[in-house]
C-alpha cells in the first residue's frame, strides 16, 4: 500500500468540513446557572473558593434573572445560605414559607416568569450538624423521618411556585414520597429532577463554604447515603428506582470524574439526563486559569462539550453565564 486507504484528516482540514461532520454541540439551551442566596438587602458577597461567584440578596435576584434570561439560559438552580440562628436539629427552616429559598422562588418567578426555577431538596443548609437528613440518637442519618421532612420542604417549594424540585439528599424512597405529596396538593406539573447518582465526593468543598455548611459538618462525611465512588452499576439501579417513583429527569454528580456514569445512564435508560459540574471542578479550573496554566474559554467550552458527548442533555454549571456569553458571541 503506497497511501493510507482512508484519511480521516481530510475532513479535519478545513473549518467548513469540521463543522459539517461535528457530532455534538453545546448550546445555551443546555445550561443551568446555580445561584447562592443570602439574607439582607441590596448586597452581594464573593465566595472565596469560587472566584467570580457571588452570593446575592433576594432583592438582587430580579436583575440577575433578567441578565440570565437575556443570555438565553433556560433555568437557574437556587441554593440558600441559611443564617446560623435559623439552623436546628430538625431543619424546620427548610419548610418555612418565608424562608430564603421560598422568597427567592417568588422573586424570580415574579421578575422573569419564563425562566425555569429549580430548588434543591435536602436538609444540609438547615441542620445544625450539616448533614442532609435528620440524626437518630446514634448520630446516624435516619431515612424515613428524613423523607417526611423532605416532603414538607418540597411541598413548600411547590407552594412558592417553583418549576422543578431537585432532591439531592440520596434518601431511599424520597422521589415517590415527594411525587405523591405534590400530586395530592394539585402540583401535577411541578417537575422532579432527581439527583439519582450523587456520589460521596471530595469535590463539594467550595459549595459547602458557599452555603456555610462546611463548619457545621466538621470532619463528618456523607458516605452512609451518598454513593461510593467505586460504583457504576449501582447508579443504574438508583436511576431506575427514581424513574419508577416518578422522576422526570435524572442527574449524575459530580461531572467530569463521572462521565462514564452519564454515558451508561443515557445509553441504558434513555431518559433526560443531567450532569452537575460541581464547585470543586469550577475551583480547580479557575485555579489553573489564575495561574496562567490553562486558557479559560477553550477549556470551559471543551469541559462542557464533554458532558454532551457523554450523553448529558444539560449541565448545571457555575460557568453557565460566561459560557452563554461565548456561545452567543
Ligand atoms: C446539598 C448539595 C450539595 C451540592 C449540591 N446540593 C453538597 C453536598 O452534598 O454536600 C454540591 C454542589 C457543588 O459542589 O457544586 N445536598
Amino acid at each position: 500500500m503506497r497511501y493510507p486507504a482512508t484519511r480521516p484528516r481530510r475532513l479535519r482540514r478545513d473549518e467548513f468540513s469540521r463543522r459539517l461532520v461535528r457530532e455534538h454541540r453545546l448550546s445555551v439551551d443546555d445550561l443551568i446557572q446555580p445561584l447562592f442566596v443570602i439574607e439582607g438587602r441590596d448586597r452581594s458577597e464573593a465566595v472565596g473558593s469560587m472566584p467570580g461567584i457571588e452570593r446575592l440578596t433576594v432583592d438582587r435576584l430580579a436583575a440577575e434573572a433578567e441578565t440570565i434570561a437575556a443570555l438565553g439560559i433556560p433555568a437557574v438552580a437556587i441554593f440558600p445560605v441559611t443564617p446560623a440562628e435559623a439552623k436546628s436539629d430538625d431543619a424546620a427552616e427548610a419548610w418555612n414559607p418565608e424562608g430564603l429559598a421560598q422568597r427567592a422562588v417568588r422573586a424570580l418567578k415574579d421578575a422573569v416568569p419564563e425562566l425555569g426555577v429549580i430548588t434543591d431538596v435536602a436538609l444540609d443548609p438547615f441542620t445544625s450538624h450539616g448533614q442532609d437528613g435528620l440524626l437518630d440518637d446514634q448520630g446516624y442519618v435516619t431515612n424515613d423521618a428524613t423523607v417526611a421532612a423532605l416532603v414538607r420542604q418540597a411541598r413548600s417549594h411547590a407552594e412558592a411556585g417553583v418549576d422543578i424540585v431537585a432532591p439531592s439528599d440520596m434518601m431511599d424512597g424520597r422521589i415517590g414520597a415527594i411525587r405523591e405529596a405534590l400530586e395530592a396538593d394539585g402540583h401535577v406539573n411541578t417537575r422532579i429532577l432527581a439527583y439519582s447518582a450523587k456520589y460521596a465526593s471530595a469535590f463539594y468543598g467550595p459549595f459547602r463554604d458557599a452555603v456555610g455548611s462546611a463548619a457545621n459538618l466538621g470532619g463528618g462525611d456523607k458516605k452512609t447515603y451518598q454513593m461510593d465512588p467505586g460504583n457504576g452499576e449501582e447508579a443504574l439501579r438508583e436511576v431506575s428506582m427514581d424513574l419508577a417513583e416518578g422522576a422526570d429527569m435524572v442527574m449524575v454528580k459530580p461531572g467530569m470524574p463521572y462521565l462514564d456514569v452519564i454515558q451508561r445512564v443515557k445509553q441504558r435508560l434513555q431518559v433526560p439526563t443531567f450532569a452537575y459540574q460541581v464547585s470543586g471542578e469550577y475551583a480547580m479550573l479557575n485555579a489553573a486559569f489564575a495561574n496562567g496554566w490553562l486558557e479559560r474559554e477553550p477549556c470551559v467550552l471543551e469541559a462542557l462539550l464533554g458532558f454532551k458527548r457523554a450523553g448529558a442533555d444539560g449541565v448545571l454549571t457555575y460557568f453557565a453565564k460566561e459560557a452563554a456569553g461565548w456561545l452567543r458571541g
